[in-house]
């Protein structure tokens, strides 16, 4: 067959990773991803009609993640191994994101006319900690053994025990791993969606850490004085007052005290991400999530490639430094901050 023109590829793509984001939520892709099966096994594993997961089981075949001989639907290792694992994020989160997404999008046509942005109660009602999930991997391959060991001065301050605030830690993985790696420091999450940090305080109880707690607090509203360490790990571009969050986070430190931060290392030149394949999937969901989280009426918002663009400027103009830099593995520029005057 010839080729097909890349809008009719996009759109085909778009597709195939949809009814594939449609297997997760109905737990279709686990039987799949288990062996396989007719349509009806399938569909008896995971509990759906069994005419829908006959369609949906073809829909895979179409989409080249299964194949299918005498009635029996097998997955293609090749194209849905991934979703098994082995890659330092969650894949499967990543796809099953679609599915919520999606169903924002006519929220999203609303906040594009309007700019008015979307708030983070009406992200977290629908998103749930599907995105939360996305970046767990990330945190278990590099908080620790890149973000922290590329910077030396904070790994010896946390083992011999300091304060350390995150500014939104969502369900607190990043928090979970440092409270643990670190028992002798502790640890407070500040987030400004209360049921995010009900889930960040459910799952820390769950892992028995006393030195990790969560509160419903905004970044600009923290305790002044009373941290050595302040962190933001992929949430800056979520804020709707950049600004605001940064003086609060000057604030909240003690004398000697600095920042962490970690953002997407594009370079907020569409044209130069363009050559990055995953380009497509950082701006397209900053349009769809981050930058509407961050936008007010009448305000500018941040966004994705807001801290490529704004933040080093932005660091200055609030009397930081920067200290130190970790160009990480995982697609992030995780950068130290001092204040200049404490
Ligand atoms: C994309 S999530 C990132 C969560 C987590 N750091 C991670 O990487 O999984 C951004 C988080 O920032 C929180 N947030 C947004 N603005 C905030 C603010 N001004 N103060 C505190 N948290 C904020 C949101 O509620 C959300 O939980």
């Amino acid at each position: 067959m010839s080729e097909l023109p890349q809008l009719f590829e996009d759109v085909a793509r778009w597709y195939a990773v949809t009814a594939l984001a449609l297997g997760i939520r109905t737990g279709l892709i686990d039987p799949l991803l288990a062996g396989g099966g007719s349509a009806a096994e399938l569909a008896a594993v995971a509990g759906v009609d069994p005419d829908n997961a006959a369609r949906w089981a073809d829909a895979m075949v179409a989409a080249g993640y299964a194949t299918v001989a005498d009635g029996r639907f097998e997955p293609r290792e090749e194209t849905l191994g991934l979703l098994r694992g082995g890659v330092p994020i969650d894949v499967r989160a990543v796809v099953e994101l679609l599915v919520p997404l999606g169903s924002l999008l006519p929220r999203v046509v609303t906040a594009i006319r309007d700019g008015d942005g979307i708030g983070s109660a009406e992200f977290q009602a629908a998103l749930g900690m599907t995105s939360e999930r996305v970046n767990a991997p990330t945190y278990r391959a590099f908080l620790l053994d890149e973000w922290i060991a590329g910077h030396p001065e904070l790994a010896a301050a946390l083992e011999r025990g300091i304060d350390v605030a995150e500014v939104g830690p969502g369900s607190g993985t990043a928090l979970r791993i440092l409270a643990s790696a670190f028992p002798a420091s502790r640890f407070v999450g500040y987030d400004v969606d209360v049921a995010t940090v009900r889930e960040a305080v459910a799952a820390a109880a769950a892992e028995g850490l006393a030195n990790l707690r969560f509160e419903a607090v905004d970044g600009g509203a923290m305790p002044r004085a009373s941290f050595d360490l302040v962190c933001m790990f992929d949430a800056f571009h979520h804020v709707t007052d950049p600004s605001g969050v940064l003086d609060g986070m000057r604030a909240a430190l003690r004398p000697g005290g600095s920042l962490l931060l970690a953002e997407s290392a594009v370079s907020g030149d569409p044209t130069t991400d363009a050559a990055d394949p995953t380009s497509p999937i950082i701006y397209g969901c900053d349009l769809l999530y981050c930058y509407q989280e961050s936008k007010l009426p009448s305000r500018p918002g941040t966004g994705a490639t807001w801290p490529a663009r704004e933040l080093g400027a932005m660091l200055a103009d609030h009397g930081f430094s920067e200290a130190g830099r970790v160009a990480s593995q995982a697609g992030y520029v995780v950068i130290r901050a001092v204040p200049l005057r404490t």
